[in-house]
């Protein structure tokens, strides 16, 4: 019995550390051995191999708290999960008997050059993921001559963030309305003295953030966000006076708002629901885009359209360009890459990079614009979801 008690703890004391058990969250099973991770401690990058598997070496790495600042969605998280299953409700067609040796995700959005239809989409406190936040964004962005968009609630300040930047790198910046009407002006003067070429103008939570319960489960109580409650179509005519720079109103989701947008003469729409963050049950990009072919189809040919919301693969932003859309968002991904600072948020570009390159390839098309209706089947949604 002695001898039993002592040879398990023998045993106990030679064991390596305990394989670490990670609730992967229904996510898709890619293979990802986390076998011989250690909690707390980084992965090897070059295990990652999917943009899923950065969200499990996140959460593997971060506190508990920070991982759930970046996972955490609105309520029951319905149109969270809405974000990342809809794309399987959509068919891709694609063509044979074409010359495809010449793929370029190459595009122009808002009249400036990229290398790809897809962009970083602002994502506050990047500082949670890496001390260097915001500034591994920027710079992961230059490198691979992708968009970035910085938040403004970020960690870095806008000329730090502008700074980290290549010379001639184009970004935008995120900005909110402000119930404060000084810090509206003084940021935009600074983001246009900093060199950012456009705004994305969120205005899907004015005045309240969502009901986010797992973060209020880890950080208390939500608090007033300070954007301005009383937003209108008179407030947005003062705002839109405090600048010259392009604004893009981000957080569309209604057909209605997007036409009113284009009756506003704004350059771009932004089509999003905040990655599930602010209305539960808030209709995902593949649905508000259908909606506005059938309500309101001069949106769609009139501005640039642009869209996010659980878009994890190449495969996601093939269904977005088809349905007309200009360049696709990608929220959480960068920030997880980014718990190994620039270098895996290069590495995070540059698969979503080589799964679209193939895709296209595999599809048909040359350039991002070749994609049209043509390429693919949203007759599932049309039925079942569409007003
Ligand atoms: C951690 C986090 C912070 C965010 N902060 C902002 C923000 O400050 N401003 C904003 O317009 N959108 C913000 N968003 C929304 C993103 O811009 C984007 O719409 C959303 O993340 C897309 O969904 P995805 O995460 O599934 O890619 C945030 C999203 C996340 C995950
Ligand atoms: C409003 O914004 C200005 C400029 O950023 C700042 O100096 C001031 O403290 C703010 N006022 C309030 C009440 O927060
Ligand atoms: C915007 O600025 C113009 C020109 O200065 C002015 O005529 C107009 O009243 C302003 N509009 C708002 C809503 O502030």
């Amino acid at each position: 019995m002695l001898f039993t008690t002592l040879f398990t703890a023998l045993l106990l004391a030679a064991r390596p550390a305990i394989a670490v058990e990670i609730d992967m969250e229904g996510l898709p099973e890619t293979g990802l051995d986390t076998s011989t991770w250690t909690t707390g401690t980084l992965p090897t990058l070059t295990d990652m191999w999917s943009p899923n598997d950065f969200q499990i070496a996140a959460k593997n790495v971060l506190t508990k708290k920070k991982y759930v600042g970046f996972r955490t969605a609105a309520v029951d998280e319905i149109t969270y999960q809405a974000n990342l299953n809809m794309w399987q409700y959509v068919r891709l067609l694609s063509y044979t008997f074409r010359d495809v040796s010449h793929v370029s995700l190459k595009t122009s959005i808002l009249g400036y050059n990229f290398n790809f239809p897809f962009f970083i989409a602002p994502a506050a406190n990047a500082g949670n993921a890496h001390p260097d936040g915001e500034l591994n964004l920027a710079r992961a962005a230059g490198t691979r001559g992708a968009l970035y968009a910085p938040s403004i609630s970020a960690t870095k300040s806008i000329e730090e963030i502008a700074a980290a930047g290549a010379a001639g790198q184009i970004m935008f910046h995120q900005h909110y309305v402000w119930a404060n009407q000084s810090q509206n002006i003084d940021e935009l003067n600074r983001i246009k003295a900093a060199g950012f070429k456009a705004i994305f103008l969120t205005i899907d939570n004015t005045g309240i953030g969502g009901v986010r319960i797992r973060s209020l489960r880890t950080t208390g109580a939500g608090g007033d966000t300070g954007h301005a409650a009383n937003f209108d179509l008179t407030s947005l005519a003062a705002y839109r006076n405090l600048t010259t720079l392009p604004i893009v109103p981000k957080g569309i989701r209604t057909w209605q708002d997007a036409k009113k947008c284009l009756e506003l003469g704004f350059p771009a729409i932004y089509i999003s629901n905040h990655g599930g963050r602010t209305l539960d049950s808030a209709p995902t990009a593949l649905e508000i885009i259908l909606d506005i072919w059938k309500h309101a189809p001069e949106v769609m040919t009139g501005l640039e359209v642009y869209a996010d919301g659980g878009v994890r693969h190449g495969t996601d932003i093939l269904k977005l360009l088809a349905l007309g859309v200009r360049a696709v968002g990608m929220g959480r991904p960068p920030m997880f890459a980014n718990v190994f600072g620039q270098p895996g948020v290069e590495r995070l570009l540059d698969l979503v990079r080589d799964e679209l390159t193939t895709e296209m390839a595999l599809m048909g098309v040359n350039v991002p614009t070749d994609l049209n209706k043509d390429y693919i089947n949203t007759k599932y949604i049309e039925n079942n979801w569409l007003n």
